[in-house]
C-alpha cells in the first residue's frame, strides 16, 4: 500500500499543469460469459496513479478545492453473495480523499461543465465519459483532453522512489518464479506444469501474472500464447513473463535456457551473443541517449555475429541501413514498464516518440517502440533477441527488398532453432543504470549451473 499522500501530491501536480474538473474514470466489470461470472478486475493504470482506488466503476472528480471519488453502492442482498463492504466513510478515509459519494450522483456533480478526461479499456466507461466530456473516446484512439493526456505522460514516465520500490518488489517475487521454473525443468515435464509452477510462486509472493505468461519451446513466436507442448529436452525454452505487485507495478522479463540443462554449441554461440547484446545496450541507457541509440547498439552486436556466421553477406552499417538484420531480430530493443508492462501505451506512441514523428517504417525497425532521449528515472526493458521464423525466412517480398545482403538458404538450416530473448528492466540514473531484475541468472553459467537442479514441477505441485 503506497501512503496517500503520494497520491495527493500526484493530484495536485495534475491540478497544477491543467487545472479542473478533470474526470477520470475507472475500468467496470467485463462478463467472461454471464455477468455473475466475470474477467479478472484489473483497474485503469491512470486511474490508479491518481487515486489508489482499485475498486470496479469508480469515478474521480479532481478540482481545485478537492477530489471527489464516486462508488457503486452495492444493493442491499449482495452482503449474502460477497460479505460486507466497507462503508463509502471508510473508503475516504482509507484513500485519503476529500468525499466518497455513490456513482448515481456523478452526473450530477459534473453537469455541463465538460470536464476534462481520458479513455480507458473498458468500452462502456468510454460511452459514459464521452457522454460527460462531450467527446469521443475510444481506447488507444481517441485518448482523451490533449492537454490532459500529455500531462499524465509527464507525471507517469519518470518513476518515483516510491514506485521504483514497488517495482524492485515485483521483481523479487518474479525472482523466485524464474528461478523456481528453471530449476525445475527437465525433459518429460510440460509447458503447462512449469506455467504453473509460475504463476503458484508469484501467487505466494503476493503476485499476479502482468501479462499473459509467455512460456514457449517456440521462442520464434513472439507472443506466443497457450502452453500446449511437452518438454522433450534439447530444445530451448524461453519464458518471458513478470510479477504484479498489489499496487499495479509490474516487471517484465525474459530468460532462455536449454531443456536438458545444458546449451549444445549453436545454442550457446547465440545465446552469448544474445547477451553481448543485452550487456553492451544496458551499457548505453543513460540521461540524453537516444533510444534508437540504445536499440541500434544492441542490433550492431548482432550483426556483426550474423556476418561472422554468414547469415548475412554485408556490412554492419548495410545491414543497419537495410533492415537486414531485422529477419533474424525483428522487434525493438525496448519498451517504458511500470504500471503497465508497455506503460502508457495506451496513448499510442505520444509517450514514446517525439511529437509528429512517426514510426521507421522499415521492417523490423517498425516495431522499435520508443525512440526518444532517455531521462533520468525512467524505467525501461532491453530485450534482443536472435529468432528463426519460418515465415520470415518465406517471405517473397523480403527477399526481394534485401536480396543477396541475407544468405537465405543458409537460414533454412536454422529453422526448429526456435529463438532467444534475453530481457531486464532498467532504471535510467545519472551512474550506470540500475538493473532492477539482476537477481534472475543469465551467464551461461549461472544458467547451467541451475537448470534441472530441483523437483519437477510435478513433484513440486502434485
Ligand atoms: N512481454 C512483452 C514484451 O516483452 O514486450
Ligand atoms: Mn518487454
Ligand atoms: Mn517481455
Amino acid at each position: 500500500m503506497l501512503s496517500t499522500d503520494v497520491f495527493r501530491a500526484r493530484r495536485e501536480r495534475l491540478l497544477a499543469r491543467v487545472g479542473g474538473p478533470i474526470l477520470l474514470l475507472g475500468n467496470g466489470v467485463r462478463a467472461r460469459n454471464l455477468p455473475m461470472n466475470a474477467l479478472p478486475f484489473r483497474q485503469d493504470s491512470t486511474f490508479l496513479y491518481f487515486t489508489g482506488c482499485d475498486e470496479p466503476d469508480a469515478a474521480a472528480l479532481i478540482e481545485e478545492d478537492g477530489t471527489t471519488l464516486f462508488l457503486p453502492v452495492p444493493p442491499p442482498d449482495d452482503v449474502l453473495w460477497h460479505g460486507p463492504t466497507p462503508s463509502l466513510d471508510d473508503r475516504r478515509e482509507a484513500l485519503g480523499l476529500d468525499a466518497v459519494l455513490p456513482v448515481e450522483r456523478l452526473e450530477d456533480r459534473v453537469g455541463q461543465r465538460a470536464p476534462k478526461t481520458l479513455a480507458v479499456a473498458d468500452p462502456a466507461r468510454n460511452a459514459l465519459g464521452s457522454r460527460l466530456a462531450g467527446r469521443p473516446l475510444a481506447y488507444a484512439r481517441e485518448h482523451g483532453d490533449p492537454e490532459l493526456v500529455s500531462a499524465v505522460i509527464d507525471l507517469r514516465r519518470p518513476k518515483g522512489p516510491e514506485e521504483i520500490a514497488e517495482l524492485r518488489r515485483a521483481a523479487r517475487a518474479t525472482a523466485a518464479a524464474f528461478n523456481a521454473v528453471m530449476s525445475a525443468t527437465h525433459p518429460g515435464t510440460h509447458e503447462r506444469a512449469l506455467a504453473s509452477l509460475f504463476h503458484g510462486v508469484l501467487a505466494l509472493h503476493g503476485c499476479v501474472p502482468g501479462y499473459g505468461t509467455i512460456l514457449t519451446v517456440h521462442g520464434e513466436v513472439l507472443h506466443s500464447r497457450g502452453h500446449v507442448n511437452p518438454i522433450e529436452g534439447g530444445e530451448l525454452l524461453l519464458l518471458d513473463g513478470g510479477g504484479e505487485v498489489d499496487t499495479g507495478y509490474t516487471v517484465d522479463v525474459t530468460r532462455t535456457w536449454p531443456t536438458s540443462g545444458r546449451f549444445d554449441a549453436r545454442q550457446r554461440a547465440v545465446y552469448e551473443v544474445v547477451l553481448e547484446s543485452q550487456l553492451a545496450a544496458i551499457a548505453a541507457v543513460k540521461p540524453g541517449v537516444r533510444y534508437r541509440e540504445v536499440h541500434d547498439t544492441a542490433c550492431r552486436v548482432l550483426a556483426r555475429w550474423l556476418i561472422d556466421e554468414g547469415l548475412l553477406r554485408c556490412s554492419v552499417d548495410e545491414a543497419l541501413q537495410t533492415g537486414a538484420h531485422g529477419v533474424f531480430y525483428p522487434h525493438g530493443t525496448g519498451h517504458h514498464l511500470g504500471l503497465d508492462v508497455h506503460d502508457l501505451e495506451n496513448f499510442g506512441d505520444l509517450p514514446s516518440y517525439p511529437p509528429g514523428q512517426g514510426r521507421p517504417s522499415q521492417f523490423g525497425t517498425q516495431n522499435l517502440r520508443l525512440d526518444l532521449p532517455l531521462e533520468r528515472d525512467w524505467v525501461v526493458t532491453i530485450e534482443p533477441g536472435i529468432y528463426f521464423v519460418p515465415a520470415i525466412l518465406a517471405d517473397q517480398s523480403l527477399r526481394e527488398s534485401l536480396g543477396d545482403r541475407v544468405d537465405w538458404d543458409k537460414a533454412q538450416d536454422w529453422i526448429g532453432f526456435g529463438g532467444i530473448r534475453i530481457e531486464d528492466d532498467v532504471c535510467v540514473t545519472d551512474m550506470d543504470p540500475e538493473v532492477l531484475t539482476s537477481a534472475i541468472p543469465k551467464s551461461v553459467e549461472a544458467v547451467e549451473a541451475l537448470v534441472g537442479s530441483g523437483p519437477t514441477p510435478e513433484e513440486r505441485l502434485c
